[in-house]
């Protein structure tokens, strides 16, 4: 828990986008187990993120946006200074890949994709400004991948958008010097839930065999990583902390 809540006395708030998706409900779980009011953001998943919210109790609250729409997202950020007053946790999960071969991909994949990366961008600065900066106290985890450092066959955009998700954490790493506010990323390899339900069988195979452990990871096996940074790990900032089963690592 943050100091400035403690001193408060009021409770943490944690926003994890994508929250009602296979890595984000498993982050929104592991916060609320560590004493955050969790807000569940959704775009089209509403009867998921609804659900979730409803294990919370009081401690849960649903937030609505396209992250590809800035409007949507000041709309959001108003919504929880109106309603919640903080943010002390934010959680820029929300994600999607096109796959394809660079010869048949569509332009629109492409910036679709990119949208997505700026929808982050956006809303950690909507959040630094609004919150963080003014409380001087914050965390911010972007949850990256493994392919933006391995590279991926028919994942050209998505790997840049994953790689340049890693070059926002570092950089901003460095812009909030000074500010108490601490910034990481999470890369996880191939984990459970729908994106890589979606993989051909095929896929999922070669993938099998690329991992030592010899097995895809559990959502709540990335979730836990995020929670410790959320709030212990007081001396990792810039950092990307890869959870992956030992396919990659630096
Ligand atoms: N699964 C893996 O193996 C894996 C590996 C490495 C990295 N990751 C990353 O981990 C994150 C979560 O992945 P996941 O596997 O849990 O995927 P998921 O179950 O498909 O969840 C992704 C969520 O992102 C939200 N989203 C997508 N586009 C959005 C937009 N424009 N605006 C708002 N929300 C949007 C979706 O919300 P709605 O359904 O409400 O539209 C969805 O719930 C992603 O960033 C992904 O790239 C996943």
């Amino acid at each position: 828990m943050s100091q400035t809540a403690k001193q408060s006395g009021e409770k943490p708030v944690a926003v994890v986008t994508g929250g009602a998706g296979g890595i984000g409900a498993a982050c929104c779980r592991a916060l609320h187990a560590q004493g955050f009011r969790v807000g569940v953001h959704f775009r089209k998943s509403r009867q998921p993120a609804e659900a979730l919210c409803a294990e919370f109790g009081p401690d849960g609250f649903l937030l609505q946006a396209d992250l590809e729409e800035p409007g949507q997202i000041d709309a959001m950020v108003d919504h929880i200074k109106k309603e919640f007053r903080r943010v002390d946790v934010l959680v820029n999960n929300a994600g999607f890949s096109v796959n394809d071969a660079i010869h048949s991909m569509k332009l629109a994949d492409f910036d679709a994709q990119r949208a997505v990366l700026r929808g982050a961008w956006y809303l950690t600065k909507r959040i630094l400004r609004v919150f963080m900066i003014r409380l001087s106290a914050g965390r911010i985890i972007n949850i990256s991948s493994v392919v933006g450092h391995t590279g991926n066959a028919g994942q050209i955009p998505y790997t840049m958008e994953k790689a340049a998700t890693d070059a926002m954490t570092k950089s901003l790493a460095k812009e909030l010097a000074g500010r108490n506010i601490l910034v990481n990323s999470v890369a996880p390899g191939f984990i459970e839930t729908e994106m890589t339900g979606a993989l051909s069988e095929d896929m999922q195979q070669q993938i099998l065999h690329a991992v030592p452990l010899g097995r895809m990871g559990r959502p709540e096996e990335v979730a836990e990583v995020v929670a410790f940074l959320a709030s212990g790990a007081g001396y990792i900032h810039g950092s990307v902390i890869h959870v992956n089963g030992g396919m990659y690592g630096v």
